[in-house]
């Protein structure tokens, strides 16, 4: 059953069955305010922060699902019935209303028809000013004139997601609204810096700022005595919560329309409120700001653009993968449904590999990112697993010169750097890659030489950064000579302590390679050297210790104890031992052939391939959390989304097209827009997990957005399908292609220079180039960067 489909010419997802089965987002805010919206228009805003400064109120996790919301209602004041411009709150009946939401690049549209109204609210948040912009038009289809009333709706938060959720001793006397010219301010008294507002671009019949008096104490959203009244009552108080709502009544001759403005922003009526009033009362204004911001998507999915003859790639890696990888790095992984304010900051691991998925598209904010966690970097060589990026910055202490009655925390680095005991052994080595592709994306190699501080003591070049963390690698080892997992490696629930991590091992050796390879480009060839010979020992003591017949293993407990062999009676045989072992050029050819085929053997199926097989049902804490997981679901046994694009990447590597795109395909969200009952998830968006064949729902997808394997499977459909990879010596085109594929094209824009890139396959093969023409002239091997501000064509015949 499909709810819905991708109109790619808008670059939109349309929503025309709001009944869908879990909420399903969009993200609006490219800079520092955001907002998580539903397809029912319910979510929330924060400015920076979700912990620290939440703007609009989210009750998570409950049901009806998603609310509140920023809703807008209308009423046909001669009737007294009244509807929402999305489907919920007031939820009419589907068969009666109309309702269609339009999820977009960082903007949603909700549009209704009903009874003879045509109305539609567009919210997005201008790309230069904190504040969210609804763009509201309300058309009267009928033949005879209506009067009808419109109403807003978002209660505000307190400030602190603590303070919203616990003590209420303390915050519900703190937060003041008033109302004047129009505006509505909320204020927070423990942050006397701190203000919202919310107005309009015409003069209020009327408005509530007290949320019980706009909806009544024994109703909801769903039906707020305001609305069912057909005015507000002018509330406003210090203390209690707050809300806002603006009233306007309209008369509509039939056939006319209106366009209202609603405008929720940061900052005081005085000094910002009355500015942002002037200036988007001026609808032009609206209008070019919106324009602004598609302009902004255009520009960011022009870098890098393909034609396959694949509908389904050729969508979400033009529009949906690139938007998702950038929300990640944007926003962290810390703002969605799932996420909703307790965590912040940035985790190690996950941001620096979100950072590799977007280098061409956002150098600004991921050399931004890259910056924050080489301050999170610690001396001794790892990283800060979950860290607030603030801590290291110059702190303004704000507050009052008085005792408040109530701690509030100040952020200390000391608070955060924690020891070896929660240190896990992937996370920094994710960085060293995400660093050199940055440079090879940017070509800054100076970049190398920034002195930035680490986290503990001490400061160093980045370069001498890259070299800690490789070190660090190579001294904790356990006795097998691989790895040692500590807290966690890239599996959170994977828990080994002293025991060793293959898969961190063969990280360290992808990481090494990456590194000599920037060594040797900056004439380091002793470094080069020194690291070579540590990559010949990591491999060596791989193919030694964790080949166990058909595949790979996947670690050692602390006693000893094989994980991921034929052995197990659980865990036998897990995906990323062997994705890694290929990707990281540890495994030899035969057995890398042998290793893949045993995961397309055991792992996969149509909803892609399994983390690992058979699920645990017996908990072991030797082996982790994994084990304590329901079977079926996430890190045990659910088609973890995360790692599929490592074996598409392997697999390629191997050389076959086929099996890539086969498992390309098998996890595409796309693929899935018409089985929702079954996946439920929106299909625009790749989620953490699916449930695995050993669960009861199998093929359910869970927790969209923010996942790692947005970066991660553009990044194995871009440069290793269609096998378009910036090298520091020029372009390298190196496809792995279904062999039905007859042809493709890309355009690439890398480094001010634009390549035209037409890719023949006359011979049905699946990867290998016969020649290649540059502006018509063969060349040999890898297109040598060219002049910048030139456009170049280049034909690829594979063969
Ligand atoms: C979650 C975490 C990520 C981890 C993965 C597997 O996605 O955010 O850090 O690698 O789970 O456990």
């Amino acid at each position: 059953m499909r709810y819905g489909y991708f109109d790619d010419k808008e670059k939109e997802y349309v929503i025309d069955h709001p009944d869908v089965p879990i909420s399903w987002t969009n993200y609006l805010g490219v800079k520092d305010l955001c907002t998580v919206i539903s397809h029912n228009a319910g979510g929330y805003t924060f400015y920076k922060s979700t912990e620290h400064h939440r703007v609009t109120r989210f009750r998570p996790n409950g049901i009806p699902l998603d609310r509140p919301g920023h809703y807008v209602y209308l009423r046909d004041d001669d009737t007294g019935e009244f509807w929402s411009l999305s489907w919920q709150p007031t939820g009419k009946n589907l068969k009666k209303a109309k309702y269609i939401c339009r999820h977009g690049l960082s903007y949603s549209k909700f549009q209704c028809d009903y009874r003879d109204i045509d109305a539609e609210q567009l919210m997005f948040i201008p790309i230069e000013d904190d504040v969210e912009l609804w763009d509201v038009k309300i058309k009267n289809r009928s033949k005879r004139k209506r009067n009808l009333s419109v109403f807003t709706y978002l209660e505000f938060s307190f400030h602190h997601v603590e303070i919203d959720n616990q003590n209420f001793q303390m915050s519900l006397y703190a937060s003041g609204s008033n109302y004047k010219d129009g505006i509505i301010e909320y204020d927070f008294f423990y942050e006397p810096w701190t203000f919202h507002f919310f107005a309009s671009n015409f003069t209020p019949d009327s408005y509530d700022c007290v949320r019980d008096s706009f909806i009544g104490n024994y109703r909801t959203e769903s039906n707020p005595i305001a609305v069912d009244k057909g005015e507000c009552s002018n509330s406003s108080e210090l203390g209690g919560n707050h809300c806002g709502s603006l009233h306007k009544k309209l008369t509509l001759k039939p056939g006319v329309s209106i366009r209202l403005i609603f405008m929720l922003g940061v900052g005081s009526r005085q000094e910002k409120g009355y500015e942002i009033k002037k200036k988007y009362s001026k609808i032009s204004n609206v209008d070019s700001a919106f324009k602004t911001l598609k302009n902004y998507w255009k520009q960011k999915m022009s870098v890098f653009k393909c034609r396959t003859p694949n509908p389904g790639m050729n969508s979400m890696m033009n529009i949906w993968t690139l938007y998702q990888a950038e929300t990640c790095v944007v926003w962290s992984r810390f703002a969605s449904f799932i996420e909703t304010g307790g965590r912040v900051g940035l985790g190690y691991r996950d941001t620096s590999q979100d950072i590799m998925g977007v280098v061409h598209s956002n150098p600004d904010k991921t050399k931004y990112r890259i910056v924050q966690l080489l301050k999170g970097h610690t001396s001794k060589g790892y990283g800060l697993h979950l860290f607030d990026p603030d801590v290291f910055e110059p702190q303004e202490n704000k507050l009052p010169g008085v005792k408040l009655p109530t701690v509030v925390p100040t952020k200390r680095p000391e608070d955060i750097i924690h020891g070896i005991e929660d240190v896990c052994s992937d996370d920094a080595l994710w960085l060293v890659a995400s660093i050199c592709e940055w440079i090879v994306e940017t070509g800054d190699l100076a970049f190398f030489n920034q002195i930035i501080p680490y986290a503990d003591r001490g400061e160093g070049t980045v370069y001498e950064h890259l070299k800690k963390i490789l070190d660090f690698s190579t001294e904790y080892v356990g006795n097998n000579g691989i790895c040692q997992g500590l807290r966690a490696d890239w599996n959170d629930c994977l828990n080994l302590g002293g025991g060793e991590s293959v898969m961190v091992s063969f990280m360290h050796h992808w990481a090494l390679k990456i590194f000599i390879e920037s060594a040797e480009q900056l004439g380091s060839y002793e470094d080069a050297e020194k690291y070579n010979r540590i990559a010949e020992n990591v491999k060596k003591a791989c193919e030694e210790q964790t080949w166990d017949g058909e595949w790979y293993l996947r670690g050692f407990t602390k006693k000893g104890i094989k994980i991921g062999t034929s052995q197990s009676e659980e865990g036998k045989i897990f995906l990323n031992a062997q994705s890694w072992a290929v990707y990281s050029d540890v495994a030899s050819e035969e057995r890398a052939q042998k290793c893949m085929e045993s995961v397309y053997k055991y792992l996969y199926c149509k909803y892609g391939l399994h983390l690992l097989w058979p699920s645990y049902s017996k908990p072991d804490d030797d082996i982790g959390y994994v084990t304590r997981v329901y079977k079926g679901i996430k890190e045990n046994g659910a088609i973890f989304s995360h790692p599929n694009p490592w074996a598409v990447i392997a697999e390629c590597k191997l050389g076959k097209g086929n099996r890539a795109m086969e498992y390309y395909n098998a996890i595409l969200p796309y693929n899935q827009n018409d089985i929702i009952e079954i996946r439920q998830a929106e299909p625009y968006s790749y989620c953490q997990f699916i449930m695995g064949n050993d669960h009861t729902a199998f093929g359910r997808a869970r927790h969209p957005w923010l996942t790692g394997t947005a970066g991660w499977f553009y990044t194995a459909a871009a440069k290793y399908i269609l096998g378009i990879r910036p090298t520091y010596k020029g372009l390298l085109i190196d496809p792995c292609i279904p062999a039905d594929w007859k042809n493709f094209e890309v355009t690439r824009k890398w480094r001010g220079t634009e390549y035209k890139i037409k890719v023949k396959n006359p011979d049905s093969v699946q990867k290998g180039v016969k020649s290649i023409k540059l502006n018509g002239e063969a060349i040999n091997g890898i297109v040598p960067i060219q002049n910048e501000g030139t456009t170049n064509n280049i034909e690829v015949i594979m063969g």
